[in-house]
Order: C-alpha cells, then sequence, then structure tokens
C-alpha cells in the first residue's frame, strides 16, 4: 500500500463558469515527498490547492489520497483525513492573538495533541511564542506567514499544502521561510508547494511540476528543471 502516491490527482478539470481553470491535470505526491507546483499569475496553482478541499469541486477527474477517492467528500472531512493548508494570502484573523490563530488549526484535536503541537510550532518558530499575545494583524508581513503555516501544522497534518509562502517578503525572510520548511519535511510531513518563486521552489523540490494556462507543461526533478534551460527564460530570470 505505501506504493501508491499518497495523493494521486487524475486527470482533473476545473472551471468558473465558462473559464477554465484547470485542463486534465494530472499530478502525484509521493509519501514524505517535497513536490513543487510553479507557474505564472493565473496559471491555476490556486485552484489546484483548492480543488484538493472541494473549493471548488471539480467537473472531471479524480482525486486519491491513499488510494481512495476524496473529490466527493466534504471539505471538512477533507481535512480530517489529515490534510491542511496555509492558504494564499495568509488569511489570519487580525483581531485575534498569535496564540488564538494557532489553536483555531486544531479546535478538532484532543487537549493533549494540542498542546505537544503547539509546543512543536513554537519550536519551528521561536518568534510566534514571543508573540503569543499579540494581535496577528500586528505582525510582520514573515511573523503572519510563519503563523498561517504554524496554524496548519496543529494538525500535524499528513500533507502539508502551501500556497505562495513567499509572497511579498523580504529575501531573507524568504531563506529563512524555506530552511523551516526543509526542516518540517526532514520531520516526516509531505508537502506539496505552491510558487512563483521558482528558484526556491526547485531547490527546495524532490519533483515538481509546471502549469501553463491550467495545463501540465513539464515535470520532473527539481534539479532538473532549475536546469532546463526553457524554464531558466521563462521562470528564474535573474534569480539563476
Ligand atoms: N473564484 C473565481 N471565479 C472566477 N474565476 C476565478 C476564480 N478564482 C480564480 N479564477 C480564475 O482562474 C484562473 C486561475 O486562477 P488561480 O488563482 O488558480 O491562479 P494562480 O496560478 O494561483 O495565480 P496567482 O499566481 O496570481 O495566485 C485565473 O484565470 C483566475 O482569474
Ligand atoms: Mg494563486
Amino acid at each position: 500500500m505505501m506504493h501508491e502516491p499518497l495523493l494521486a490527482i487524475n486527470q482533473v478539470s476545473v472551471s468558473y463558469g465558462a473559464i477554465i481553470a484547470l485542463h486534465n491535470v494530472s499530478l502525484t505526491v509521493n509519501h514524505k515527498e517535497i513536490v513543487a507546483l510553479i507557474g505564472a499569475n493565473g496559471a491555476g496553482k490556486s485552484t489546484l490547492l483548492m480543488t484538493i478541499f472541494a473549493q471548488p469541486r471539480l467537473k472531471k477527474g479524480e482525486i486519491l489520497y491513499q488510494g481512495k477517492p476524496i473529490h466527493h467528500l466534504e471539505t471538512y472531512q477533507i481535512a480530517k483525513q489529515g490534510i491542511a493548508i496555509s492558504p494564499e494570502r495568509r488569511r489570519i484573523f487580525v483581531k485575534m492573538t498569535t496564540q488564538e490563530n494557532l489553536l483555531m488549526g486544531a479546535y478538532t484535536k484532543p487537549k493533549d495533541d494540542i498542546k505537544r503541537n503547539l509546543a512543536k510550532v513554537y519550536d519551528l518558530f521561536p518568534i510566534l511564542a514571543a508573540r503569543q499575545n499579540q494581535r496577528a494583524g500586528t505582525l510582520s508581513g514573515g511573523e503572519q506567514q510563519m503563523l498561517a503555516m504554524g496554524r496548519a501544522l496543529m494538525s500535524s497534518p499528513t500533507l502539508f499544502l502551501l500556497d505562495e509562502p513567499s509572497l511579498g517578503l523580504a529575501p531573507q525572510i524568504v531563506n529563512q521561510l524555506f530552511r523551516i520548511l526543509k526542516e518540517i519535511a526532514q520531520m516526516g510531513t509531505t508537502i506539496l508547494l505552491v510558487e512563483q518563486n521558482a528558484y526556491h521552489a526547485l531547490m527546495l523540490a524532490d519533483r515538481a511540476y509546471v502549469l501553463v494556462n491550467g495545463q501540465i507543461q513539464l515535470t520532473g526533478s527539481g534539479q532538473t528543471l532549475l536546469a532546463d534551460p526553457q524554464i531558466q527564460a521563462a521562470y528564474l530570470g535573474a534569480s539563476a
């Protein structure tokens, strides 16, 4: 059973009314792997992540998690299987404190798990511990990104989905975030990462997919794609 991928997206199509956002997309994520999905603005990256949570629901195809279809389930049922997301634009609760935000990520868990997971998150992100009683809206951009990631990790997910963690952050903070992501992966969490920052994503990823206009254009190891002249020209620019 461990040979099947943890997540298999098979021939999935998604549309918003007349707009086709994803067309026959297939992608797999194996156990303990880091997979990156890169692509330009509007390529459909966020749609792909959110379709895993049935928001929106796919029009065609299937999504298997641990070999079983999940695309007919409700969002909360999908989350309960061990999938968590750090969403685009972070979606933190600005009027709540750092710690209250973190607790929102684990509200279905038993008390002991919550305590243990909170300690783990504070260990990964010491700055969040220092800011635990501070309103989330007053945190810096980098701290808010750490909070969004920490909140997702509060459910101790098997599969961790991340949408553009580097968005709007200074290079030093991005480096720090990607180091922490590597640590999270080394602790055994499987990661599917969406990024416009192709350089960082490909450096981190075991494998990657390139999404263009809702279709997978290319796939390969992170190293292979980093070295691909077409990818360098289209996505790496000055950072290569
Ligand atoms: N709720 C929506 N209603 C209608 N169209 C949408 C909706 N969300 C996304 N789209 C459209 O679907 C396409 C894919 O959008 P999506 O947000 O998935 O792209 P993305 O790759 O995440 O882009 P970005 O890098 O800018 O975040 C775009 O053409 C977008 O305008
Ligand atoms: Mg997006």
